[in-house]
């Protein structure tokens, strides 16, 4: 549900200034509407006589990544299904031992473990995901780390968490195994004549929760709005939580970003007088009491007896996986919003730059620029990065023409130096980030989900997920009630990434070309075929050719319609020709989401997250086992690079 209710533009309004100057066109004739990419991309696609904007220079060359698989049809069963040639196997999922001995050293398969077991277990429902090298190059033992979004405690009468097929009473020991099973792991993986396992009782076994010390650091750690009665300090804060995607750093750490935790804050007091601040309305906190029923039990989550521990949920979290008695960072320079995941580019003179999505209807991107300059191999140079730079918040301009789905676009500094933000302090604009981008009028979007930044380009992709609210239509969004989704991409001007204006364009609206006609434009681009349809592109990232890899969260089904037509799945693209190809489909009623390789590209680990959230998977164990949101290792059977 929106909660944007400010007066910035909608990309309706964008696009109707914009430039018909790029590739993507729309076909209408007497019976029917095509919409067709022209296979030029970006580089073909100058600036017009009155594009403010030099033309950007052209690109660093880039390889032609092949799709060298073949597409898997449309999956439906409650297992998983790969593309001929590979092996998939579930592997690490909710509920596995990290230890030998002591709590959680078992799995008993039917939820009975309690939260000190949880604590010491792999957590549920499966999300962002990176693979460290143990060695910074091994593809045969390394550090596996991943995100824990949430528990699926008490979906449509279901509540796996606690192996029940009714939601139970919550209770205080029920709501700590949630908060045990959220966060991340940290999970020393070693392969052994070609098995992959994990290396019980490992140094580096870790479980991070929703109740785990971390910091707060940079500009606006220490504010007031930071401080609660059992942290005056405003700096130390207990857990990270819905933690979604993820982004990895070059000096060798972890990012965790923390989505949806609106939801954990509620209130046992006068439940049904709402007391919420605009702010906190902003944020979509729930008033009164909240499904999860933390509140009930932890005072912190009470947005009226703590009303700044809030504040302290919604930033990207940086974990060193490397040293098991650190502090995770909680980096408030890059603001607080939903963030989906985080991805990184190195600028043209070794700023880092952070770009992120704030995963609601009708909000935006941003991206952070570091004040100092990334050093390779310098661990004291990089370590505090993050915590020092500025942000700033997409806006999408125009060209002149409607219909041409591209055009130019700025980034607006969040500072106090900005007219627009006068009055507030650096920390206010980062703690209500949200506010600060309503008040400098940036592009309202549709629900930004994973940014991927292209490894030899630099261009960067986004998935806008769908937005089912969505009543305004516009070329970028072209379709009420959007089911579908799009992904759009842009080139920072000069190819560098700390540059302040940028072009976009379209890369894929996803639809169906055989069903759903009653909207033209339902058909998709001229790359979505019978063969690859897909709805709700979610998770995404690129390979080190250049493939990238499209992830689905939709309705348990490849249309968008919602007729079971295939349960969710990871496509491949070339950004150049712009084919896309279905290679993997999961489980029923899960989400496949985040994705990593090995240094060798041979090995690729994928997440499959609440398969059966409604009670309608056994996956993967299989029988009448409960569902478990797990890890996939994917490898080619002759041992080469996945997806070649
Ligand atoms: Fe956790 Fe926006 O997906
Ligand atoms: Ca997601
Ligand atoms: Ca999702």
């Amino acid at each position: 549900m929106p909660t944007n209710l400010s007066a910035n533009e909608h990309f309706q309004q964008v696009v109707d200034r914009a430039v018909s100057r790029r590739g993507f066109i729309v076909k209408t004739g007497a019976s029917a509407a095509t919409v067709a990419f022209l296979s030029a991309g970006l580089t073909a696609c100058g600036g017009s006589d009155d594009d403010p904007l030099p033309p950007a220079p052209a690109p660093a060359p880039e390889p032609e990544p092949t799709l060298g698989f073949t597409a898997i049809t449309a999956y439906t069963e409650d297992g998983v299904s790969v593309a001929a040639g590979y092996t998939a196997t579930a592997f690490v999922p909710w509920g596995t031992p990290l230890f030998s001995t002591g709590p959680g050293s078992t799995w008993a398969g039917d939820g009975s473990e309690t939260a000190a077991d949880q604590a010491r277990q792999v957590g549920d429902n499966h999300d962002g995901i990176h693979f460290f090298p143990i060695d910074g190059k091994s593809s045969d033992e390394g550090l596996l780390v991943m995100n824990h979004e949430y528990s699926t405690t008490s979906s449509a009468g279901y509540d796996t968490l606690f192996g029940a097929t009714a939601a139970p009473a919550n209770t205080l020991e029920r709501v700590n195994k949630a908060i045990n099973a959220w966060g991340c792991s940290v999970i020393h993986i070693k392969r052994t004549a070609g098995k992959w396992n994990v290396v019980l009782d490992s140094q580096y076994n870790r479980r991070i929760t929703s109740s785990t010390p971390m910091l707060l650091t940079g500009p606006a750690a220490g504010d007031a709005l930071l401080q609660t009665s059992a942290d005056p300090t405003g700096t130390i804060v207990l857990g990270t939580i819905n933690n979604c995607g993820n982004g990895y750093t070059p000096w060798g750490t972890y990012l965790t970003c923390e989505e949806n935790w609106n939801n954990n804050f509620g209130t046992t007091v006068e439940p049904t007088v709402d007391g919420r601040t605009a702010a906190q309305k902003r944020y979509g906190l729930v008033s009164g009491s909240t499904g999860y029923g933390w509140e009930v039990f932890h005072d912190r989550f009470d947005y009226k007896k703590e009303a700044n521990e809030a504040n302290r949920f919604g930033w990207i979290v940086e974990i060193d996986p490397f040293d098991p008695t650190s502090t995770p960072k909680k980096r408030t320079a890059l603001g607080r919003i939903k963030h989906e995941n985080a991805a990184y580019a190195i600028a043209a003179d070794g700023r880092v730059v952070v770009y992120t999505g704030d995963d609601q209807a009708n909000d935006y991107i941003y991206k952070f620029v570091s004040t100092d300059k990334y050093v390779a191999d310098d661990l004291l140079n990089n370590r505090n990065l993050l915590d020092s730079g500025t942000l700033y918040v997409g806006k999408f301009n125009d060209g002149a023409a409607t219909g041409d789905f591209m055009g130019t676009g700025e980034w607006i500094p969040l500072t106090t130096a900005n007219p627009a933000l006068s009055g507030r302090s650096l920390a206010e604009i980062l703690v209500n980030t949200r506010l600060a981008g309503d008040a400098v009028g940036a592009t309202k979007m549709d629900r930004p989900e994973w940014v991927a930044v292209h490894p030899k380009t630099n261009e960067v992709y986004v998935t806008l997920t769908n937005n089912s609210g969505r009543t305004v239509t516009d070329d970028a969004n072209p379709r009420t009630a959007n089911r579908y989704g799009q992904i759009i991409r842009w080139r920072e001007a000069g190819n560098d990434a700390a540059a302040l204006t940028f072009e976009w364009d379209l890369f894929v609206l996803a639809g169906n070309p055989t069903m759903d006609q009653t909207n033209p434009l339902n058909k998709g681009s001229a790359n979505v075929t019978a063969a690859n349809t897909f709805n709700s592109p979610d998770g995404l990232g690129f390979d080190q050719s250049g493939r990238l890899w499209i992830e689905t969260d939709g309705g348990y089904s490849n249309t968008g319609n919602y007729a079971n037509q295939g349960n969710n799945q990871m496509l491949a693209a070339d950004p150049v020709t712009q084919e896309i190809r279905r290679f993997f489909a999961g489980p029923k009623e899960c989400e496949v989401t985040g994705l990593t390789f090995t240094p060798d590209s041979k090995t690729l680990f994928i997440n499959v997250q609440h398969p059966g959230e409604n009670g309608n998977s056994h996956w993967p164990e299989g029988g009448t086992a409960l569902p478990r949101s797990a890890t996939v290792i994917i490898t080619k059977h002759d041992g080469g690079v996945i997806g070649s």
